[in-house]
């Protein structure tokens, strides 16, 4: 049975076929939807007991799919579900768009080999021009790109690695809040490595800022620190060889960086002929807004580290940069997965189709109408602290209102992991997937597909609602209620 995408999959606690919209659909018999579920929990079972205890939304999310198609996944056990998730927000265009399934079958069909190590061909090239053509101007025309090990965490490396090679320096400067990925450079940027050669400086944010202004001021007070960190001799951090920044910390909750402190932080490298490291692997193409989310700014980078949605929804990784950079030996940054054809034409016809259909365009309206009805949300429920995000890129963090604050403050209240995860244990329960993060996972994220309609938008408004409501109303009765709900489903650590 194909899953057609109908508007709004009906709700995930019904099995497929009790509320489909398709009439031709006959309505699974008891036994079948019995026989379905006892599989689901079968492979659930065999998954925890064989799979390692570092596997992350399994956890959360205890659903087998078996198919998909735009927003929608379905499970083994015919239930189906509104998916903002999105391949921790790979599925620009969502699953199994036609235009990307074309692109596949096109390369299978015509016999072209699939692993070519990093071989010049018709389909690289192609992607490679499209690529190219959505750079952001004064980085296009001077552009060289590097194919990578097949993962977002191998592009940063690579940028690590070439900027260090180009400027002779080892240090690199990272921001508070940062992901960058699960190898060990990326780690040490990221916050999570012990034996570190990063310097960390505050990143700007409204809600937390960490100088207790927030605001344009706060974002001020951070660029200064920057500037005093670089130029202070005595600051003990020794001239870097690059900077790295997300234009807006997916992992780290959902925060933008303001556009005024990015161009700070472009003039502040520029003037230290330090290269900056645009990490675009989850903001870029149309994402946020624009096709790449330095272009809010109007930023030129160094470099530019992407994955996740260039390859369509198969692995691809490059980091693209300006030909000055362009030191390296040959072979300095190999690896044998650096040629997949069908992420490179997976790839090609994602990039085109969001460019050509105006998709970044699209996530700038839509989400900024989502983003004022979530915003609603803080006067009404006392757990829902705060709501941002960027086109469709989109965080709601939950905090505790019962925690005592300190003396004369007014908040924040602090974050509240179990509360986000009852939340989305609570959407898990009305067919929709939404994703943790944060600095506390305490952040409720949407990644929806750019492609999502309005009354998808509406459909995946209304359950969050519910389930927020629903998770504030126990809160209400008292945390035990949510403690006990968190110690069944525990939060997961972040990750791509
Ligand atoms: C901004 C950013 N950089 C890098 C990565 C790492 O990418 P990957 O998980 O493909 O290694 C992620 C993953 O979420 C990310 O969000």
């Amino acid at each position: 049975m194909a899953v057609t995408e109908s508007a709004v999959a009906p709700v995930g606690g019904e099995p497929e076929g009790a509320r489909t919209g398709h009439d031709d659909e006959r309505a699974p018999a008891r036994g079948e939807c019995e026989g379905a579920r006892s599989a689901q929990e079968g492979i659930l079972r065999r998954q925890a007991a064989r799979e390692s205890a570092a596997r992350t939304y399994a956890r959360a999310l205890p659903i087998v799919p078996v198919r998909a198609r735009g927003l929608t996944i379905e499970g083994a056990d015919g239930r189906r579900y509104l998916d903002c998730l999105s391949g921790a927000g790979t599925l620009a265009l969502g699953h199994n768009h036609p235009v990307v399934l074309e692109a596949i079958r096109k390369v299978l069909d015509s016999g072209a080999p699939l692993h070519v190590l990093d071989l010049a061909t018709p389909v690289k090239d192609a992607f490679t021009t499209e690529l190219f053509r959505t750079l952001p101007p004064g980085l296009a025309d001077r552009a060289r790109v590097q194919f990578c090990g097949p993962a977002g965490t191998d592009a940063v490396e690579a940028a690590f690695k070439l900027v260090r090679a180009a400027t002779g320096r080892t240090g690199m400067l990272a921001f508070t809040g940062a992901y960058h990925g699960m190898t060990a450079g990326a780690l040490e940027a990221s916050g999570g490595a012990g034996d570190v050669r990063v310097a960390r400086l505050p990143y700007p944010q409204d809600y937390r800022c960490p100088f207790g202004v927030g605001g344009a001021q706060g974002a001020e007070l951070a660029a200064r620190w920057t500037e005093s960190v670089l130029d202070d001799a005595k600051s003990g951090v020794p001239s870097p060889a690059g900077m790295i920044l997300e234009p807006v910390q997916g992992e780290g909750g959902v925060i933008p960086a303001p556009d005024g402190w990015l161009r700070r932080m472009r003039a502040i490298t520029a003037a230290r002929s330090i290269p900056l490291i645009a990490d675009e692997v989850q903001t870029g193409v149309g994402r946020t807004g624009r096709f790449w989310a330095v272009e809010h700014s109007g930023v030129v980078p160094d470099v530019m580290v992407l994955s996740k949605a260039i390859g369509g929804s198969l692995p691809l990784a490059v980091v693209v940069y300006r030909d000055d950079l362009d030191v390296w030996q040959p072979g300095a940054h190999a690896g044998t997965f650096r040629g997949n054809q069908l992420a490179m034409a997976a790839g090609t016809a994602t990039l085109a189709y969001v460019r050509e259909n105006g998709l970044a365009e699209r996530a700038a309206t839509l989400g900024a109408r989502m983003i004022a009805h979530l915003r609603r949300l803080t006067g009404q429920f006392a757990c829902v602290g705060d709501v941002r995000g960027r086109g469709l890129m989109i965080g709601i963090e939950m905090v505790n209102p019962e925690a005592d604050l300190p003396a004369g403050a007014t908040g924040p209240y602090p974050p509240a992991p179990s509360i986000a995860t009852a939340v989305q244990r609570e959407c898990l329960r009305r067919g929709l997937i939404v994703e943790l993060g944060g600095r506390h996972a305490g952040v409720v994220r949407l990644l929806p597909p750019l492609t999502l309609t309005d009354e998808q938008a509406a459909a995946v408004l209304d359950r969050l609602t519910d389930a927020i409501a629903s998770v504030a109303a126990a809160t209400a009765r008292g945390p035990g209620a949510v403690r006990h709900e968190a110690a069944v489903n525990p939060g997961r650590a972040p990750g791509g």
